[in-house]
């Protein structure tokens, strides 16, 4: 049995990798520790709850003390961790824009204080989740950035997540922590909180109200069915090389082509996009060369992205009382 703390579970990809996890490894202990800040929701996994090898606890990634309970199996007699996998942070670029310091809080200082953790009590394996913006932005022609392109972010979030992974290699090298890295590309899926793209265009039209879009919406990135995603890390976790970065990522498609895609199936037409002034330092394409996951560990995405749409469309269409509440 692994026992694994999962960081952040409570938030978009987090609940579908426990879900996920819990799926397809029914024996292995799942520690969620999430800090339920706006963007977390434990109700996404109440069914959990009451399942044997499922714990819940609220706690900061930056709370040592509460970390160290846990670690040393004085918490709640929980089994001790021996697999971490970080997903904990603040995610939103147009907050980060906004007030930088709690991205430098939690996902620079939270991700050394897990890093800490794990070190002291093992040489814990940890998988650390991060993303294709670190390595900043691409022009049209521009070849996809790949494990060994070299970091430029452009943003306090993408900047915040860069620190990160410069920590946890750094561990690596240092300390000899046993760490792997993955940098993917825009998730979509359930359960993502509405202030991002494409939940934000569900939710607006299911709302009767346009969806407003960045600049001309011609902004590349690669769209990654969050399904996927958990795939690729289960990957990385069972057979991932120690000390490795991967690269996840799936089919560009610009901005307006997301949202044109959604609103024919939504029956609309190009009238409900409202083109609003650009976001500053907006990036304008990212794309990931992923031939060292398929190559290495066998994975390629296998969601198509008008079904993994399709999908999604359905699931928010669904549970509108999840996404109702989380509306400002
Ligand atoms: N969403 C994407 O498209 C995407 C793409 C690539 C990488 N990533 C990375 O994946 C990870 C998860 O992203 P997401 O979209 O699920 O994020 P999210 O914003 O939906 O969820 C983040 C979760 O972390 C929790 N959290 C925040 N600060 C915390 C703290 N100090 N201590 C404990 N918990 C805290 C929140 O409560 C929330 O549940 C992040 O590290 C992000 O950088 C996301």
């Amino acid at each position: 049995m692994r026992k694994l703390f999962v960081t952040g579970g409570a938030g978009f990809i987090g609940v579908n990798f426990v879900r996920y996890w819990r799926k397809h490894h029914p024996e292995d202990f799942i520690i969620n520790f999430d800090a339920l800040t706006y963007a977390g929701c434990r109700e996404s996994q109440a069914e959990l709850e009451d399942q044997d090898r499922y714990h819940f606890v609220q706690g900061n990634i930056c709370d040592e003390a509460l970390l160290h309970e846990i670690f040393t199996g004085v918490y709640e007699s929980l089994p001790k961790p021996d697999l971490m996998v970080h997903f904990a942070a603040e995610t939103h670029v147009d907050r980060s824009i906004r007030d930088s310091s709690p991205f430098v809080k939690t996902n620079v200082l939270g991700t050394q204080v897990l890093l800490e953790v794990a070190l002291r009590y093992g040489k814990i394996r940890f998988h650390h989740v991060s993303t294709d913006e670190v390595f900043g932005s691409l022009g049209p022609e521009d070849a996809p950035f790949t494990e060994s392109t070299p970091y430029a972010p452009r943003s306090p979030y993408a900047a915040s997540k860069a620190a990160s992974d410069h920590l946890v290699r750094s561990y690596y090298e240092t300390y000899g922590l046993p760490v792997t890295i993955s940098n993917c590309s825009n998730n979509y899926g359930s359960y993502q909180f509405p202030e991002k793209l494409l939940p934000f265009a569900i939710t607006n039209v299911l709302r009767e109200k346009k969806v407003p879009l960045y600049g001309t919406g011609q902004n590349i990135r690669e769209w990654l069915h969050v399904e996927d995603h958990c795939r690729a890390l289960e990957l990385i976790l069972l057979k991932g090389e120690i000390g490795e970065t991967y690269c996840i990522g799936a089919e560009e498609y610009s901005n307006v082509e997301v949202i044109r895609a959604l609103l024919s199936l939504m029956g609309k037409d190009e009238s409900w996009i409202e083109y609003v002034s650009d976001r500053p330092g907006h990036d304008w394409r990212y794309a990931l060369d992923c031939s060292k996951i398929r190559a290495e560990l066998s994975w390629s995405p296998l969601i198509p992205f008008e079904q993994g749409l399709a999908d999604t469309l359905r699931w928010y269409q669904d549970h509108e009382n999840w996404w109702k509440e989380k509306i400002v």
